[in-house]
């Protein structure tokens, strides 16, 4: 599976590795994985098992177990369509804070890793170029101002229905990018000789270039 490329997109909340992965796996015929929705599921199923999040192997044993299925936009959980639900921000806090257990970590890894399948897959998260996928031939750190970033987010939520209020998130946002990049486990940070796109200033189009271009460049 080495011989099969993977693109690494790493970056704190909201810098837009989603859709940037998303985009460039569209343009390149790519498989997408969206790593964070890992955490986030099992921060829900922990939330609705009603585990205590302090109680690091019985999160790990959730996460170990999690019974999901990627389709499309869609994410199953035990039967249920739960891609809206993982996406409100009580989840993204509870997930950055079970996502600091080495062994939720461990327990995803397998499963991270299937993800590779030919002819190629595009990987966002925290540590797909650092952990997950080191071997990867291009790897971005995608990064963007906390305030561009909180201003995204609060729009983004506003679409989605949810309420959000910008000084709320703004402050979210700072003890979350804190606590994952401080973890001792897998903290955020960018890999060797990856390649730093700041889009605060740049156009989701021209993010998605900037990326193509390195990769085309290889
Ligand atoms: O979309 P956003 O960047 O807010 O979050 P996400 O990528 O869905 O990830 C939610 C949380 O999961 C993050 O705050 C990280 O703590 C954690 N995460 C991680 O530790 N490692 C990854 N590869 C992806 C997410
Ligand atoms: O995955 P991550 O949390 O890093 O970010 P995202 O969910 O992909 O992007 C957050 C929001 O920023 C989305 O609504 C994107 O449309 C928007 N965005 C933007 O306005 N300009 C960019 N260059 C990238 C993303």
């Amino acid at each position: 599976s080495s011989m099969i490329p993977v693109i690494t997109i790493d970056g704190p909340t909201a810098s837009g590795k989603g859709t940037i992965a998303h985009r460039v796996g569209q343009a390149l015929g790519w498989s997408v994985l969206d790593s964070g929705a890992l955490y986030r599921l099992t921060a829900l199923a922990v939330r609705d098992g009603g585990i205590d999040p302090a109680d690091e192997l019985a999160v790990a044993s959730i996460a170990g177990r999690l019974d999901v299925c990627f389709d499309g936009g869609r994410i199953w959980l035990a039967g249920r369509d739960v891609a809206a639900q993982i996406r409100e921000e009580p989840i993204g806090n509870l997930a950055s804070q079970v996502a600091a257990y080495g062994p939720v970590r461990q327990a995803l890894l397998a499963r991270q890793r299937a993800f590779r399948r030919a002819p190629g897959l595009v990987a966002d998260g925290r540590d797909m170029g650092t952990v997950v996928f080191p071997d990867a031939p291009l790897k971005i750190f995608l990064v963007a101002s906390v305030q561009a970033r909180a201003e995204r987010r609060c729009k983004q939520l506003k679409e989605k229905g949810f309420s959000a209020n910008l000084a709320g998130l703004l402050q979210d946002m700072r003890a979350r990018d804190e606590r994952d990049r401080s973890r001792i486990h897998a903290p955020l940070s960018a890999a060797p000789g990856a390649k730093t796109i700041d889009s605060s200033n740049l156009t989701i189009d021209a993010t998605v270039d900037a990326v193509l271009d390195y990769w085309s460049r290889l």
